[in-house]
C-alpha cells in the first residue's frame, strides 16, 4: 500500500512509522516529516492530515500523546519556517539539492524542536539521525544531518534572538502582496503576530464576565471573553455541553452585528457553516435561513445549533444557482476566501495558497456578492465579509462591486455601532481587522483574526 493514499491506518508490520515502535519517538517524527512533506510539496492543508477521524494513516497510527506532539512540531516548523530554514544553510556549505526534499523535511523536523520546543536537543538530534539512516534516500546524509544539528544545538542562545529579529517569517510571494497593501510596518507587525499562536475566544449568550471568570479568561472590548490558556479541552470546559458559548474568534463576531436590529426579521446567512456567524443572528431575534452547499459543514452547524438549543432553518445549496421562494430582510455573506487572516490558527495556509488562489477566490466571491444584493428586498441591507487579509478580496473587490452596481449604496459601519469596533473602522465605514491590531491599541492582549467586512443596501 502506499501510505500517503491510502485511508488505513498501517499495520504494525507494514512500511511506515509504525514498524519503529522500538525506537521511541521515531514515530512521531517520521510522521512529522511525512506530514510536513505534504503540506509543502503538495500543498495540503494541515488540518485534514491531523484529523483525527480522517487523517493522514500515519498520524491516525499513533496514540493521543504523540498526535500532539506532531501537531506541536508542524505547527511550529510552518511558523518559523523561514527563521529555521536560515539557520539551516549557515550551516551548509552548500545549498541542498532541490531534490533532497526528504532531507529538507527531516531537518526542519528536528530544527523545530531545538530551537522552539520543550524537548532535550540530544533526543531531537538522535532521532533526526536514526531517521535519516532508515531511509535510502537520506542513509548517506546521516552525518551531515548530526554536524548541523548539533551545531544549531550549541550556537541557537547566540543566534536565534537575532535572527527572529530580521527575519519574516513567510513565503515571498505573500510577503510581498501584504506590504503592497499595508506598507513595511504593518506587514512586520502582521507577520510578528503569526508567530504568536492564537488564544481561545468565545462568544457568550449572555454574562461575559460570569463566563470570563468561569473560564479562566477576560472580556474582550468587543463584548467575547478571551481564553489566553486552557485549562482542559473545549468541550471538557464548564457551560460549552450546556450550550452557554461558541468558540468564535473576536474579530468573526462583528459582521454579524453590521447587520443591526434583526429581530422578527427573515435573515438570509449564505455561506453559513459551521455557523458562528448564524448562532449570533438566531439570537438577535433573527428568523435564519442558513445556506451552505457543503453536506458536511451543514451537519456540523446542525450539531453547533443543537447544542446551543437554537433553530435555524438549514438550506444545502450553491448559493450561485440558490433561488429561495421569496427575497429576504436582510442577508449576510460570509464568503469562502484564501483564509489568510487566520494564519495563526492555520500556520500553513501561506505555504499551501498562492497568489494565484487568491486570485481566483477574489473572482469566485465578487460572482457570490452580485448574488448576495439579489436575494435581499428592496431597501433590504447586506453584509459582505470574509476572513483574508488581501484587498483583493475585500476592498478592492467590494469597491469595483459599488462602481458596477448601480441598484445598490454603501451602507458605512459608524462609530459607536457595536463596542469595540470603532478602532477597526475606515473612514469610508468599512471594516478591516489584522492580528496585529488588538495587539497594538491593547499591548499585552494578543491579536485577533483578520477579516474585512462591508454593509450596502439594495435600493428601495
Ligand atoms: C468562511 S466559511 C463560513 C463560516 C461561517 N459563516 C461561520 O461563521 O461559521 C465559508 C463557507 O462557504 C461555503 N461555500 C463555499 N462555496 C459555496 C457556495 N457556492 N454556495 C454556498 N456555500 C458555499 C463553504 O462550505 C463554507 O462552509
Amino acid at each position: 500500500m502506499n501510505p500517503s493514499q491510502g485511508r488505513r491506518a498501517p499495520s504494525r508490520s507494514a512500511e511506515g512509522p509504525a514498524a519503529d515502535d522500538k525506537v521511541p519517538g521515531l514515530a512521531a517524527r517520521k510522521t512529522a516529516a511525512k506530514l510536513l512533506a505534504t503540506v509543502i510539496d503538495a500543498r495540503t492543508p494541515l488540518d485534514g492530515l491531523t484529523d483525527n477521524d480522517n487523517g493522514h494513516p500515519y498520524y491516525l497510527a499513533l496514540d493521543a500523546r504523540d498526535r500532539s506532539l506532531v501537531r506541536a512540531i508542524l505547527t511550529t516548523a510552518l511558523r518559523f519556517r523561514v527563521t529555521i530554514g536560515k539557520l539551516l544553510s549557515r550551516r551548509l556549505e552548500r545549498p541542498l539539492p532541490p531534490n533532497a526534499h526528504t532531507l529538507t523535511h527531516i531537518l526542519h523536523v528536528a530544527a523545530a524542536q531545538i530551537l522552539f520546543l520543550d524537548i532535550p536537543d540530544s533526543a531531537a538530534v538522535d532521532l533526526a539521525v536514526t531517521h535519516a539512516k532508515s531511509d535510502p534516500r537520506t542513509t548517506r546524509f546521516a552525518a551531515l544531518v548530526n554536524g548541523v544539528l548539533r551545531s544549531m544545538a550549541r550556537s541557537k542562545d547566540a543566534e536565534l534572538e537575532p535572527m527572529l529579529a530580521t527575519t519574516l517569517d513567510a513565503p515571498d510571494w505573500f510577503v510581498a502582496r501584504l506590504t503592497a497593501a499595508y506598507g513595511a510596518d504593518r506587514t512586520t507587525a502582521i507577520l510578528a503576530a503569526h508567530r504568536i499562536e492564537a488564544p481561545v475566544d468565545v462568544s457568550v449568550k449572555s454574562n461575559p464576565q460570569l463566563w470570563a471568570e468561569r473560564l479562566g479568561g477576560m472580556v474582550l472590548p468587543t463584548g467575547g471573553v478571551r481564553i489566553e490558556r486552557l485549562a482542559a479541552s473545549v468541550p471538557e470546559l464548564p457551560g460549552f455541553a450546556d450550550g452557554e458559548w461558541w468558540v468564535q474568534d473576536a474579530a468573526a463576531g462583528l459582521p454579524a452585528r453590521l447587520l443591526g436590529d434583526i429581530a422578527g426579521k427573515n435573515v438570509a446567512d449564505l455561506c453559513a457553516a459551521p455557523g458562528g456567524k448564524t448562532t449570533q443572528l438566531v439570537l438577535a431575534g433573527a428568523n435564519v435561513t442558513a445556506i451552505d452547499t457543503s453536506k458536511n459543514r451543514l451537519s456540523r452547524l446542525g450539531q453547533n445549533l443543537a447544542r446551543l438549543n437554537l433553530q435555524a432553518q438549514m438550506v444545502q445549496a450553491d448559493l450561485l444557482a440558490y433561488e429561495p421562494p421569496e427575497l429576504f430582510d436582510a442577508v449576510l455573506l460570509d464568503a469562502p476566501c484564501s483564509s489568510t487572516g487566520t494564519i495563526r490558527r492555520h500556520p500553513d495556509v501561506p505555504w499551501t495558497k498562492s497568489a494565484a488562489d487568491i486570485e481566483k477566490l477574489a473572482a469566485l466571491q465578487a460572482r457570490m456578492i452580485v448574488v448576495a444584493a439579489r436575494l435581499v428586498k428592496p431597501g433590504g441591507r447586506v453584509v459582505f465579509s470574509n476572513c483574508s487579509l488581501d484587498p483583493s478580496e475585500g476592498e478592492a473587490l467590494f469597491a469595483a462591486f459599488l462602481a458596477a452596481s448601480p441598484d445598490v449604496v454603501l451602507d458605512p459601519a459608524v462609530a459607536g455601532e457595536v463596542p469595540g469596533m470603532d478602532s477597526f473602522l475606515s473612514k469610508q465605514g468599512l471594516l478591516r481587522t489584522t492580528p496585529a491590531d488588538l495587539q497594538l491599541a491593547n499591548p499585552g492582549v494578543s491579536g485577533l483574526d483578520g477579516f474585512f467586512a462591508a454593509r450596502f443596501r439594495r435600493l428601495p
